[in-house]
């Protein structure tokens, strides 16, 4: 199923993996979310991106080096005239959308967090809805060694024989090459193998439009999803007119 995740959010207006951008990405008509998995310093499940604090908050160290109540008082910054919003943990992150007809690309972000995101997705009971994906592939052998059946996404930069080897050893459902590894034939040869392809690195519209026109079929994630969602319907009305 093709899936127009909102990256991190609608990072791209409002500040990256807080509520704010989330519930901007619904309203953009997103049907999947995209959000990165850290631990705090005190052992809290928490959403953020980067290694350190400094591009979206301005302060130093990483989510790693604060306590969950130290993270309640820290603002994350979006386009300037988006309000400043605060961290989520993954289980509030959950409560508030896990019961919603969404896909959830949950990305672990650093090891040893393995364990405690699947049962806490599995506590909400929505492990099928769920995507789990990491570019550290160590994350992903510890996600398949937990569960034989969750569904695993590997991020990687390039389409080599070593990405696709280690994708089958752990029977990956979705493999997620950057935008730029991929063209039809690509895309096409990935399918014969068994795979959902997922594109990621969208960092325009043309890139968009090229990710569309390469025929993935799990989506992409975007930060703008509001185009996604134009385009795609532009598809489709274009479709109903020829038919
Ligand atoms: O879809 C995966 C994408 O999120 C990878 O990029 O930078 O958000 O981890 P990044
Ligand atoms: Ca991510």
């Amino acid at each position: 199923m093709f899936i127009n995740y909102a990256h991190r959010g609608a990072s791209a207006y409002a500040p990256e993996n807080t509520l704010s951008a989330f519930y901007l990405g619904l309203q953009m008509r997103a049907n999947g979310i995209e959000t990165d998995v850290r631990r705090s310093k005190d052992g809290h499940l928490v959403l953020f991106h980067d290694d350190t604090m400094e591009k979206t908050a301005g302060i130093p160290g990483g989510v790693k080096d604060y306590t969950l109540e130290e993270l309640r008082h820290i603002l994350i910054y979006g386009q300037s005239g988006f309000v400043p919003d605060h961290i989520v943990t993954l289980e509030e992150f959950l409560y508030l959308f896990g019961y919603r007809a969404l896909t959830f690309a949950v990305e672990i972000k650093e090891r040893g967090v393995e364990e405690d995101t699947l049962n806490l997705i599995r506590k909400y009971g929505i492990a099928d809805k769920c995507i789990f994906t990491s570019f550290d592939y160590p994350c992903l052998v510890r996600l398949r060694e937990l569960d034989k059946e969750i569904r695993l996404g590997y991020l990687f930069e390039k389409l080599t024989a070593e990405n696709l080897q280690a994708a089958a050893d752990i029977r990956c459902f979705q493999v997620c090459p950057h935008v730029d590894a991929l063209d039809r034939e690509a895309v096409e040869r990935l399918h014969r193998m068994g795979y959902s392809v997922r594109a990621w690195g969208i960092r325009d519209e043309e890139a968009m439009r090229r990710c569309l026109d390469a025929g993935v079929d799990g989506g992409m994630t975007i930060n703008f999803p509001d185009k996604l969602t134009e385009a795609l319907e532009r598809s489709a009305e274009a479709v109903g007119s020829f038919g």
